[in-house]
């Protein structure tokens, strides 16, 4: 590994992971401050979800992404996760694969990625501080409530 990269690492773990931890507490929280999407909000999720999500979920969210074939777990039709739930979006679930808290990290079986770490480091930037911290964590949430409204938004009816 590179200098560079041993450095970041060494910097970022520490401060990565509990603040990933406070972002995401218990999601029961999370999701019931969660409201309807405004059409800029709304725009912004769809942005982020052809972004992150279609190469393998499909521009449409079936599941039939560029790089679906490769992945030994098919990517999950994601207009299908209230119905797979007996027609009930259960948001918090949601959240939680999106954020990828739940995943064991060091065994690393599922092949979703784990968007809640991508979107705080991607948030954090240069800083280091602990507000700007908080504030990633917070930027992060938002990003994933926001894609959770989407999906909710394009779950067949
Ligand atoms: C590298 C491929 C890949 C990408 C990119 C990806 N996913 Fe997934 N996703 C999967 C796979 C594979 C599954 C199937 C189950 C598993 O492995 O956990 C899945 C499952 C899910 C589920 C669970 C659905 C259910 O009902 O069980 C949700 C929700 C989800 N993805 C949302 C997203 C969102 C939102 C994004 C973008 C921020 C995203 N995924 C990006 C591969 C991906």
């Amino acid at each position: 590994m590179k200098l560079q990269m041993r450095l970041l690492f060494a910097l970022f773990l520490p401060v990565l992971l509990p603040v990933v931890t406070y972002a995401f507490p218990a999601s029961a929280t999370v999701t019931e401050t969660m409201r309807a999407l405004t059409s800029p909000e709304l725009a912004k999720a769809a942005a982020d979800f052809n972004t992150y999500c279609s190469v393998c979920h499909g521009r449409d969210a079936t599941g039939n992404g560029p790089v679906a074939e490769e992945l030994k777990t098919p990517p999950a039709d994601l207009t299908r996760i209230a119905a797979r739930s007996g027609g009930v979006f259960h948001a918090d679930a949601v959240f939680k694969t999106i954020e990828g808290l739940d995943m064991p990290l060091a065994h690393g079986t599922s092949e979703m990625p784990i968007w809640g770490a991508l979107f705080v480091r991607q948030a954090v930037g240069e800083g280091v501080l602990i507000e700007d911290a908080k504030t990633a964590a917070r930027v992060a949430t938002d990003r994933i409530k926001r894609l959770v409204r989407y999906l909710e938004t394009i779950q067949e009816k």
